[in-house]
């Protein structure tokens, strides 16, 4: 990648007297920053694992119906992965499919140079290409796995993959199932209708009509009677919000983003439900009705509910236990809130004005390069403002959104100011939920969380060392302005 000496962004906002974040060139600003090379000699992997991305077909209008194309890691759709606590996992990335790609493992708390942002932690991986990471798997929970390039597109044709984190000091469930909810946008034919529109990627995102779990309409699960199941629930969605709640049974949610909480009672939440943005995951504890009766779960968002899976009695337990079962407290690097520096950080819509003032053509040749290396759209609707990172010119690299210092504290305050909700999220970290100013969120730890129209949600966390993305998972927003990162030295 040529850029001359400035390099330039695609948004440079900054003449509207705001910083939008966005990713930069980083080439120039690079060299000083003294970064602790991680000590690859030092780690010794006890798993390794290939992951090849490539195309495969999957039925996904029913068994009777055409198939569709998708993209799926070693041709299984949603590769699921289970690792013990402590594990050092050696993970080969594969790019088998027609673009190039990276995997970035979300939530992990990790080396920076394995987080898989094309041009800020790797380049980009051509086909036929690999990719070594090395990821220490210290956190138990459920994670994901998905490209970092061109994700409407790829992610939204299904590459996508679980990471089980599994502890063995969790307690015993009587039953364990994973669900992965994605609609997908398909013709009738099973073919794909434009992944994104522009009336989609500004506003709400562009929905898929076609919903499934684990790649089915829906999935019919079994648990003993008077028993507890435990629920890994993935939103692996581009775009959608889902309420999930539970119709039938006790639940309490008992982990979030794979962290464990305090278990909360499900009905104890407001309306009853999860709020839960693309990216989001959440670990349930269900506990069977003992006379057998089944209990189903659902998207409660949309006044057409959608009924996901149902949980049907098999068989039955001996001694039931009443619940909740709660997982061990998350050990996480815990912020020091007195001594932590405070920012803030704006979610906002871009004015046509500004997208038509200061965007480049997509055919101006920079914009071309720029596109091309940080895998962004062409167009930007959305940006992230910082009162703490002003300005700076035209054609200079944005700045990150924030500097900080590695082991440090910070208290991050997100406000949204659009009409839509946006599930904000942190590579490399696990910051703790603080509060939200519509008081509807406990306090627990996350890697993404959703900010609604008008809300302001308090998160903090220990910095740790690298060059980390910060954006939105509604990908549509992600790829036209919505993310920026911050630097930790
Ligand atoms: Cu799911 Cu930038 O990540
Ligand atoms: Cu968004």
């Amino acid at each position: 990648m040529t850029t001359g000496g400035a390099g330039l962004s695609r948004r440079a906002f900054l003449g509207a007297g705001v910083a939008f974040g966005g990713m930069a060139l980083l080439a120039p600003s690079r060299t000083g920053a003294a970064r602790a090379p991680f000590d690859v000699s030092a780690f010794k992997p006890t798993q390794e694992v290939t992951l090849t991305a490539g195309e495969m077909e999957l039925k996904l209008l029913g068994p009777e119906g055409p198939a569709t194309p998708i993209l799926a890691y070693d041709g299984t759709p949603f590769r699921t992965l289970r690792m013990p606590r402590g594990a050092r996992l050696k993970a080969i990335f594969v790019n088998g499919i027609k673009e190039g790609s990276t995997l970035h493992f979300h939530g992990i708390r990790m080396p920076n140079e394995f987080d898989g942002v094309p041009t800020l932690t790797q380049p980009l991986v051509q086909p036929g290409g690999r990719f070594v990471h090395l990821l220490p798997l210290d956190d138990p929970g459920t994670f994901f796995f998905h490209p970092h390039c061109d994700e409407t597109g790829q992610a939204g044709k299904g590459l996508a993959g679980v990471l089980i984190v599994e502890d063995s000091r969790d307690p015993t469930f009587d039953a364990e199932h994973v669900l992965c909810l994605k609609d997908w946008r398909l013709k009738e034919d099973g073919s794909y209708l434009p992944l994104s529109e522009p009336d989609g990627a500004s506003k709400a995102g562009t929905f898929g009509a076609t919903r499934t779990v684990n790649g089915a309409a829906s999935v019919e699960l079994k648990a003993p009677a008077g028993g507890h199941a435990r629920l890994r629930i993935l939103n692996i969605d581009s775009t959608r919000i889902m309420d999930i709640g539970v119709e039938g049974g006790e639940a309490w949610l008992i982990a979030v983003d794979g962290h464990a909480l305090p278990p909360v009672r499900l009905d104890d939440l407001p309306d009853g439900i999860w709020r839960m943005g693309p990216a989001q995951r959440i670990d349930l504890d269900i506990r069977m009705p003992a006379d057998g009766s089944p209990v189903t779960l659902g998207d409660y968002r949309a006044a057409d509910i959608y009924h996901f899976a149902t949980l049907t009695a098999a068989g039955k337990v001996g001694k039931p236990r009443k619940g909740p079962l709660a997982l061990p407290k998350a050990e996480l690097p815990k912020p020091a809130l007195k001594q932590a520096t405070r920012l803030s950080f704006t979610l906002q819509q871009a004015t046509d004005q500004a997208v038509k003032d200061l965007a480049l053509p997509p055919d101006d040749p920079l914009a071309k390069a720029l596109i091309d290396s940080l895998c962004v759209g062409s167009t930007t609707y959305w940006g992230i403002q910082s009162e703490s990172w002003p300005t700076g010119t035209r054609r200079n690299l944005p700045p990150p959104l924030a500097r900080m210092e590695e082991g440090a504290s910070y208290v991050v305050e997100i406000k949204n100011e659009t009409r839509f909700p946006h599930p904000v999220h942190l590579h490399g970290h696990a910051f703790e939920v603080m509060s939200s100013s519509l008081g509807r969120l406990p306090r627990h730890f996350a890697d993404t969380v959703l900010v609604q129209p008008g809300e302001a949600v308090e998160t903090a966390f220990v910095a740790a060392r690298g060059d980390w993305v910060f954006h939105c998972h509604i990908l549509e927003h992600m790829e036209t302005g919505m993310m920026g990162w911050f630097r930790v030295v």
